[in-house]
């Protein structure tokens, strides 16, 4: 180490590097379904992890199981959603010492892992592999502890969030709890899972946002119509935003930066900005944009972290320098949207702009 790097490997990349896996960094991923993975001795298949957005709080563990193949079980300190990227399967979850529940699954379900119960994973096909991604703040947890007995090997049952006693803890539909969100624990199709408008960020956005298993973990779904794009945004990093249907493209961008990078938006694409990095996404296709999106604990959550959304965002368009803050279209580059109109009419997609004041995730 020279005298002027006092950087060293954090505990997660160490993690990382004992499991024999790779791990991604960047602002996106342009598809999660042909990741490069590693074999993965410890629980068998093969895995890959994120760090994404220049930040070690949320990060994604992509996993595949071969052709009637099934990793080996675990429980962990960290809190972790699974979304199904292709192929169907099951979920076996327990609490020490309780009988097992069983979830089957297949692509675009979206299921909660209760915190530190056990779970193990299965492939049902027997000539497909399949492939997973968890959402997690394993980065962040690890990083806290930086003892790995204590995040695996951990006896503490949380029966507040989960126990065998609740049968229909993954059979129930859930319930909504406030308008744009959401608690449940397993949702079989996030394709067809129906979100609330979000007038707010425009007429053509709709929003749900999710409580699962108890988590402080955030989740929401967000969709954009066709023939329309969100303003560009910033705001802190951690939140991976996952295209899980629809086509389109993202733009990323540094405040002052001449050149903007593009990422193609298609299912399994997953975009994770880095602080103070613009982001925007636009719907090329003639179907929604629809998003899955994956943030650290606070504005989502049922439970308070005593962080509020609402005066970031009355803040926005004052002050560029915020850390949140949004580009209002009149004032962006107008060949962002001369090349947007330009890509809608080369597919023959009706424009639906001039575009309302839309913006968010
Ligand atoms: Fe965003």
């Amino acid at each position: 180490m020279t005298s002027g790097n006092w950087q060293v490997a954090s505990s997660y990349r160490r993690f990382v590097a004992n499991e024999g896996a790779p791990l991604y960094d960047g602002s996106a991923l342009e598809d999660l379904n042909t990741l490069p993975l590693q074999e993965w001795e410890r629980r068998g298949g093969r895995v890959a992890y994120t760090r994404l957005g220049e930040q070690e709080n949320i990060n994604l563990q992509v996993v595949e199981i071969p052709p009637r193949g099934e990793l080996k079980p675990e429980h962990h300190l960290y809190e972790s959603v699974m979304y199904v990227l292709q192929g169907r399967g099951a979920t076996t979850i327990w609490q020490e010492g309780e009988p097992k529940q069983t979830v089957e699954w297949e692509e675009n379900a979206l299921l909660a892992i209760p915190l530190n119960a056990w779970h193990q994973e299965f492939n049902s096909s027997s000539d497909e592999p399949c492939r997973v991604v968890f959402g997690t703040n394993m980065a962040h947890v690890i990083n806290l502890y930086h003892n790995l007995d204590f995040v695996f090997a951990n006896p503490f049952s949380f029966q507040d969030r989960y126990s065998h006693s609740r049968q229909r803890f993954f059979v129930d539909a859930g319930s909504q709890l406030n308008l744009r969100l959401f608690e449940t624990n397993f949702i079989p199709d996030i394709k067809n899972f129906l979100l609330d408008p979000y007038p707010e960020r425009g007429k053509r956005t709709s929003v749900m946002r999710l409580c699962m298993a108890s988590a402080s973990l955030s989740l929401h779904i967000a969709e954009i119509s066709p023939g329309t794009y969100m303003t560009a945004h910033k705001h802190g990093p951690g939140a991976h935003v996952l295209c899980v249907g629809g086509e389109g493209y993202e733009l990323l961008f540094m405040p002052g930066e001449q050149s903007r990078r593009r990422v193609a938006l298609n299912p399994t694409a997953v975009v994770s900005p880095r602080r103070n990095e613009y982001h925007q996404h636009f719907n090329t296709g003639s179907e929604p944009l629809r998003m899955l999106a994956f943030k650290e604990q606070g504005y989502s959550s049922k439970y308070g972290t005593g962080k509020s959304y609402q005066p970031a965002l009355s803040a926005q368009d004052k002050d560029p320098n915020a850390e949140i803050f949004q580009i209002s279209y009149e004032k962006e580059d107008p060949e962002i949207s001369a090349e947007y109109y330009r890509e809608l009419e080369s597919k023959g997609i009706t424009l639906r702009l001039p575009p309302l004041n839309q913006g968010g995730h």
